[in-house]
């Protein structure tokens, strides 16, 4: 097992500066006092684990990462449980998939319990960090990124950075009841082709998509569905959460499907998790193929009647407007509906430990 010396910092933050934080903590803008870090490097493995201050990390301009964008990441969440404590939800997904991410950009792998026992170590550092009202959490930001110093091409980087920050989170689109988005449908750009990096949790997905984002946003959209790059046909994600879709329609049972994993999407855990959950109550859930077309001249004929983007960071978000170059729908009345609803109050009841852990997804720490 893999050891982390503990340091805890000589200057947190003091008590009502980190409590004012937590009382409207945003997304990703102030980070808790500490972080986790581990090197890895050829010969010697992975090794100097250590829970330190948080603070900044000095590198040489020449550093692979900065020229080659050798490196992944996870985004996971710790919730203040409703019998106190706190737990963290599906921790060895992340950690499985952070490998997978690691095995494409030919990255080292971390053992599993490795990764577990790094963000336990933070977060119970850490705990006075967690807000507790429902709806926010403390974001788990894992990465790793190569390196080696100098601008070699011939092999990936012989020396890694393993990290791990947190940062106390509201939902990604604000908390309570959330607001239906409008997405916007990417023609001009791809995220990924297949035989490409799009299953991964790959740094590079991301900045390759800020272009289709700004273009979202001039047309007054939140957020950027990605369809296949061959075709501009089949709907695949959003930019950072991925797409379910409703078949609702009255005196039947509803029907939820998500677009298959065909290797160009990112696997999503809190997808993994709908498709186990919905069942359970009475909504048949299954993986499947959509096109764009299909979307709207189903929402049309009022049969497709709601459309959901979950994620860790988002959790559920429903959509309400779809807009392309040539097209604008409505997604059932443009606002959230009880499929997406239900959904989100059962998935967050089991990350709060409001509801029984069927499944043995929350991870107390
Ligand atoms: N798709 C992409 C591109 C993502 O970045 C994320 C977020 O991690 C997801 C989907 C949803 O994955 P998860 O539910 O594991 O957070
Ligand atoms: C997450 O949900 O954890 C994500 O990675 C999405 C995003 C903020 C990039």
């Amino acid at each position: 097992m893999i050891e982390f010396e503990v340091h805890p910092s000589e200057s947190p933050m003091p008590a009502p500066d980190r409590e004012a934080v937590l009382s409207a903590p945003g997304f990703g803008q102030v980070f808790t006092d500490h972080m986790v870090t581990l090197r890895w490097s050829e010969g010697r493995g992975w090794h100097d684990g250590r829970v330190e201050q948080y603070g900044t990390l000095a590198l040489y301009p020449a550093t692979s990462v900065f020229h080659y964008g050798q490196a992944c990441f996870e985004g996971m969440k710790a919730y203040r449980q409703e019998s106190g404590g706190v737990a963290l939800f599906r921790p060895w997904a992340n950690a499985a998939r952070f490998n997978q991410s690691a095995r494409r950009m030919a990255m080292p792998p971390l053992p599993e319990e490795t990764f577990v026992r790094a963000l336990e170590l933070l977060v119970t550092q850490d705990s006075d960090w967690v807000p507790d009202e429902i709806g926010t959490s403390l974001y788990l930001r894992p990465f790793m990124v190569a390196t080696q110093h100098g601008l070699g091409f011939t092999h990936p980087s012989d020396s890694y950075l393993f990290c791990v920050i947190a940062s106390p989170a509201t939902a990604y689109f604000g908390g309570g009841t959330p607001r239906a988005l409008t997405v916007w449908l990417s023609e001009d750009y791809s995220r990924a082709a297949p035989g490409g990096t799009g299953a991964a949790k790959a740094a590079g997905n991301y900045g390759g998509a800020f272009a289709a984002s700004l273009q979202a946003s001039a047309r007054g959209c939140d957020q950027v569905v990605w369809l296949d790059s061959a075709r501009h046909e089949w709907v695949e994600e959003m930019g950072g959460m991925n797409l379910c879709f409703v078949y609702g329609r009255s005196g039947s049972s509803p029907q939820l499907m998500t677009p298959a994993l065909t290797g160009t999407l990112l696997p999503g855990i809190t997808r993994d998790s709908l498709l186990t959950l919905a069942p359970l109550f009475d909504i048949a859930a299954e993986e499947g193929q959509i096109t764009a077309e299909q979307w709207r001249d189903e929402c049309e004929a009022g049969v497709l009647t709601e459309t959901f983007a979950c994620g860790t960071a988002a959790v559920i978000a429903p959509v309400g407007r779809v807009r392309g170059a040539s097209d604008d729908w409505l997604v059932g009345d443009g606002q959230p509906g009880p499929v997406t609803r239900r959904l989100r109050d059962e998935l967050l009841g089991i990350q709060y430990g409001l509801r029984p852990d069927l499944f043995g997804w929350v991870h107390k720490v």
